[in-house]
């Protein structure tokens, strides 16, 4: 049965000069209405490629796109340019990691959201100055009616990453992707971001796709997580159990490089060592080998010369990792854990 949102076999690849990026390469993964993905992974492993995939951001690009998208039963892929263009904004909505790039100097924000209401709905100005008004006191922004004239930059960061919520939410689409949206904010400020985030999808039903480089985040607000690694899903399942049983190697080194508040405060964090592959030429075999601390426990040569299959993990069929080693659990608890 399909999800609300069902991504399958998706590749997002780029001709260029030196050859084929393979940004995304091969990448499923399903979302009911009213629940929470997280995907994570380090820099440039092709977290943002894919899902602006789902927005059709990749039309008019060099960019080959195939696999499908298929959205409350939608093919995202088969639909027309104008089709993408009437669902984006209004269907599946985006909020940006930085909201002062995203928003335009010298329009007032209020004006920027009300653009976004008036593209998908036939409104008076006067009706939709007083939506634009409702969002931001709904997304807690003080004096909304005044600050509805305000310019962007006149908004804290904080206030900016509202107003972009306010903006993505007006037209109440049921798909939400925020790619990294609290990244730039204080810690105190991106709870209350995720908070109201949270808040909002019981209100509205939404489906949330959040891409993080923070397993905090993962761990706070998503049912189910996705670990890429050069452009494939290397473990994906419920997050209580990625977290707490993960078994593949590049998810433990995420893990350990977590800053744990309750250690002792002599306890190192443990960097992976190595850097992310270029996806023009990653390594064959497991992407991750170079990088890998474990892959002396595989027999033979099968890390440097077979990709592993995404299969279901050794706890059970939600569990799904891309690993050769047969007892990953155990390793993990009497190894790493520790
Ligand atoms: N138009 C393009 N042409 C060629 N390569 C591209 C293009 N767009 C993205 N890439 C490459 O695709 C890969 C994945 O990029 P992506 O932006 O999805 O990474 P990311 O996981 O979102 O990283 P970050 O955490 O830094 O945002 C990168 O290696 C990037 O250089
Ligand atoms: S397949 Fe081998 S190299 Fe890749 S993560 Fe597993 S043990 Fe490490
Ligand atoms: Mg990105």
């Amino acid at each position: 049965m399909d999800k609300f949102l069902t991504v399958d076999d998706l590749k997002v690849h780029f001709p260029t000069v030196d050859g084929v990026v393979k940004a995304t390469d091969g990448l499923s993964f399903g979302l009911e209405r009213g629940q929470t993905l997280g995907i994570v992974g380090e820099s440039g492993s092709g977290k943002s490629v894919s899902s602006s995939a789902i927005l059709g951001l990749h039309r008019g690009t060099n960019a080959q796109v195939s696999g499908e998208i298929r959205l409350d039963g939608t093919d995202l892929l088969k639909i027309t340019d104008e089709e993408i263009r009437a669902m984006r904004g209004k269907e599946v909505a985006m909020i940006f990691q930085d909201p002062l790039s995203a928003m335009h100097p010298y329009y007032s924000v209020g004006n920027q959201i009300a653009e976004a209401y008036r593209v998908h709905n036939d409104a008076t100005k006067k009706a939709t100055r007083k939506r634009v008004i409702e969002m931001l006191e709904l997304v807690g922004i003080p004096q909304p009616d005044r600050r509805v004239d305000d310019y962007p930059h006149q908004f804290s960061g904080g206030m900016r990453q509202r107003a972009m919520i306010a903006m993505a939410l007006i037209n109440d689409p049921s798909l939400v992707i925020a790619d990294e949206p609290t990244t730039a904010l204080d810690v105190t400020v991106q709870a209350q971001i995720l908070d109201l985030l949270q808040k909002l999808q019981r209100e509205f039903n939404t489906a949330i796709i959040i891409i993080t480089h923070d397993l905090g985040v993962v761990a706070e607000m998503a049912d189910d997580v996705l670990v890429m690694y050069a452009g494939r899903a290397v473990e994906y399942g419920p997050t209580k159990e990625i977290l707490t049983h993960p078994e593949m190697p590049y998810t433990w080194g995420l893990l350990s490089s977590v800053p744990n508040l309750l250690a002792d405060v002599n306890e190192k964090l443990i960097p992976i060592p190595g850097a992310p592959p270029s996806l023009l030429n990653p390594p064959p075999g497991c992407a991750f080998h170079p990088r890998c601390l474990h892959r002396d426990k595989v027999p033979g040569d099968l890390c440097e010369t077979v990709l592993p299959e995404l299969l279901p993990g050794v706890r059970g069929e939600g569990h799904l990792k891309r690993c050769h080693l047969t007892n990953p659990d155990s390793i993990y608890q009497e190894e790493v854990a520790r």
